[in-house]
């Protein structure tokens, strides 16, 4: 973040933010543009599925550049990141003191960027690679550009580049007030990362982007007849999801989070056109998390906009998840998360 004024002038910040997993879910807009939810949402932060971000501003450059994964970003994700620059841009434009030492001559704002960005997990899959990535380069771009936000602002900022993202600014148990306007629309922590060490499993089932993105999927919602009876339960589910994780209540939190990601899917399922994330895999997944519940072993099943299945339970309870998720050939690899922290500033930069 210390500019270099001289033969280098340049702006560079990295961050690095976790994935979060929703047990009510984001599903539907009331404004598409501003990404205003038609409800709240609560997630848990992920310590083990990131984003590491770094993004330098240089003055001379023609275009923005983008690296996903050590690659070229292809022209969509570049389209994305460049109008969230942009936005950013605009505030530190605004700044009344914008331009290093006041001098407008040196002002970032009118800069492009270079921008470098690495997953931890597969790209696009379910495991939410926007949330993390648009959390890491919001608060990279902005130390960056030298912005002074409070947590709110970033959330907010977070949130127009892609609506779970603005959960991802806080670790632990997060959640997404969905307001009414841009300002009142950001996320807040309700519990640390240490309340509650919960554990989800990812049981990844396909490495591939999804062939609906959640863009899409969230503009289609409105289209589903199911859309009215799953807002018509969301406060009652968030209600039992609120106490469950205060409590460290598995069994009301899972049965909540199974009810809520059904909901979201008979929703999907039931817009025109019809929107699939499930395959195969997918239902062997959960055929086999509700078989091991009834055998007593505590495990439950959520899943987001893709077909991974995120398996809920506790530390104790691992050992027998990941051996009995060896046994399903759908299965390709385990991620384990437990609760992550907030994003964080690095000293370390990507280049
Ligand atoms: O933030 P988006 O537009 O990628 O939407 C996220 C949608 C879900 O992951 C399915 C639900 C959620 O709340 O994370």
């Amino acid at each position: 973040m210390n500019p270099q004024i001289g033969s280098e002038i340049a702006m560079k910040a990295s961050a690095r933010a976790g994935a979060n997993i929703a047990f009510v879910k984001y599903w539907g807009q009331a404004d598409p543009e501003l990404n205003l939810p038609l409800n709240n949402s609560l997630s848990m932060t992920l310590d083990n599925a990131f984003t590491l971000t770094t993004v330098e501003f240089l003055p001379g450059l023609a275009a923005d550049v983008l690296r996903l994964n050590d690659e070229p970003a292809g022209a969509a994700a570049t389209r994305r990141v460049m109008a969230q620059l942009d936005r950013l841009r605009a505030l530190a434009a605004a700044q009344p003191a914008a331009g290093f030492g006041h001098n407008p001559a040196l002002n970032p704002a009118s800069w492009r960027a270079r921008v470098e960005s690495r997953n931890s997990f597969p790209t696009g899959a379910g495991i939410a690679s926007s949330a993390s990535g648009f959390a890491a380069l919001t608060v990279a771009a902005a130390a960056g550009l030298g912005l002074d936000l409070t947590p709110a602002e970033l959330s907010a900022m977070a949130r127009l580049a892609s609506g779970s993202a603005c959960r991802s600014l806080h670790g632990g148990y997060v959640e997404w007030l969905a307001g009414t306007s841009h300002a009142d629309s950001y996320a807040v922590q309700f519990a640390p990362p240490e309340h509650w060490r919960l554990v989800d499993a990812v049981a990844v089932v396909s490495g591939e982007a999804k062939e609906v993105p959640s863009e899409a999927g969230h503009r289609l919602a409105s289209t589903s007849p199911f859309l009215a009876a799953r807002l018509a339960t969301v406060d009652g589910a968030l209600a039992a999801c609120r106490a469950a994780i205060l409590a460290r209540d598995l069994d009301a939190l899972g049965e909540a989070a199974e009810a809520d990601a059904l909901s979201l899917h008979a929703v999907a399922l039931t817009s025109r056109p019809s929107v699939w994330y499930w395959n195969c895999g997918t239902q062997a997944v959960v055929e086999a998390v509700r078989a091991w519940r009834r055998d007593g072993l505590p495990a439950y099943f959520t899943i987001d906009a893709g077909p991974n299945v995120h398996i809920l339970t506790l530390p104790e309870h691992l050992p027998a998840v990941r051996a009995r998720l060896g046994e399903i050939p759908a299965v390709k690899e385990v991620i384990v998360c437990g609760p992550g922290p907030g994003v964080t500033l690095l000293s370390e930069h990507l280049f």
